[in-house]
């Protein structure tokens, strides 16, 4: 067997009896006003953050889910875009697909503005979508790219850029790693399965984005995730792993690399009114501008005396440099 292979039987497995909190965290999911989700999809909540970012979702954008689960965050999706086949959601795993397929039928005997021909879900899998070129607004995926070993994830990552439109959005959640996860537990083909031993760093994971041409990533989560202890996993040191939320945006990657938006600003501290780089970006005294991490090492090494640089607070929701 594959690890791909490894990984399908595990979530068959969890799709026939599902598992609390199995392969990832026990997270409230996102609830909106009017939004009921079925104890059993509840019950199949195994992504590690979410996907779903309510105030970008207007004009019923078409989303291509990748890796359906029990259904949750299609639903979710599926809840700003009340139209048919507005999501996609495609499931390599038969029975993954026939349980998301029964909770989604549950959910629209129990939410009045929910109708199952809202989502599509399709046989296929990451790294090979069943549609075409630049056809969708966002493609999401919540713990999974993580299970893939370095090369299938790349794969992953540049097939969503292909069926992105235009400007359009990758939203994902993934566990990382604080340092990098030693060989013998990224070997371990069902830690990883679990979405355990998979999880890149975080400059490793996000330069993956990028290479796939992605030019602009924005950080909208970052917490911890679980803790692989020295003893169950024959460790020197404790490794926690943490789990990263992001919303990349397939626009060309700017001449001087691409822009990353951790939450850090920018203050100019001089005599001025203001401050202009000459490079697009204009400080007023004393007040905060949103900045990517690059144009923040920029501003950092132009004048340390006049500009403060605070910290990254790992959670970007619009405006500011680029
Ligand atoms: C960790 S679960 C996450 C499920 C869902 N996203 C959630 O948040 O609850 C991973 C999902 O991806 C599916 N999957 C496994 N291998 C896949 C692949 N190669 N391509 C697409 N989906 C895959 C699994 O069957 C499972 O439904």
């Amino acid at each position: 067997m594959t690890y791909l292979e490894t990984a399908a039987q595990f979530y068959h497995e969890v799709a026939q009896t599902p598992q609390v909190g199995l392969c990832c965290v026990q997270s409230t999911p996102l609830q909106l006003p009017g939004l009921k989700i079925p104890d059993k999809m509840q019950a199949m909540n195994y992504g590690c953050g979410t996907t779903v970012h309510p105030t970008e979702l207007f004009n019923q954008p078409t989303v291509l889910y990748v890796g359906v689960g029990g259904g949750l965050e299609a639903l979710q999706f599926a809840y700003f875009s009340r139209r048919v086949g507005a999501v996609i959601a495609v499931e390599p795993v038969d029975s993954m697909r026939e349980a998301a397929t029964r909770n989604l039928e549950i959910a629209a005997e129990e939410n009045p503005w929910f109708d199952t021909s809202f989502v599509e879900i399709c046989t296929g899998d990451a790294f090979n979508l069943p549609i075409g070129d630049a056809s969708v607004d966002v493609v999401a995926q919540n713990c999974l790219f993580n299970i893939f070993e370095p090369e299938d994830l790349t794969r992953a990552l540049k097939e969503a850029y292909r069926v992105l439109k235009p400007g359009g959005r990758l939203q994902m959640s993934d566990p990382i790693a604080t340092r990098p996860i030693p060989a013998h537990l990224q070997q371990d083909e069902q830690l990883r399965a679990m979405c355990l031993s998979g999880a890149l760093t975080y400059q490793e994971y996000t330069q993956r984005i990028i290479n796939a041409g992605f030019g602009q990533v924005e950080i909208r989560a970052r917490r911890p995730y679980r803790l692989l202890d020295t003893q169950t996993y024959k460790l020197e040191e404790n490794l926690l792993l943490e789990s990263l939320d992001s919303v990349s945006f397939k626009v060309a990657i700017p001449e001087d690399g691409a822009c990353i938006f951790t939450g850090k600003t920018a203050i100019y501290a001089g005599t001025e009114p203001f401050f202009d780089d000459s490079a697009g970006h204009l400080l007023q005294r004393g007040v905060p501008a949103a900045v990517c991490d690059k144009t923040a090492a920029k501003l950092a090494n132009f004048n340390p005396a006049e500009i403060m640089i605070t910290d990254s607070t790992w959670h970007y929701d619009g405006g500011g440099c680029c």
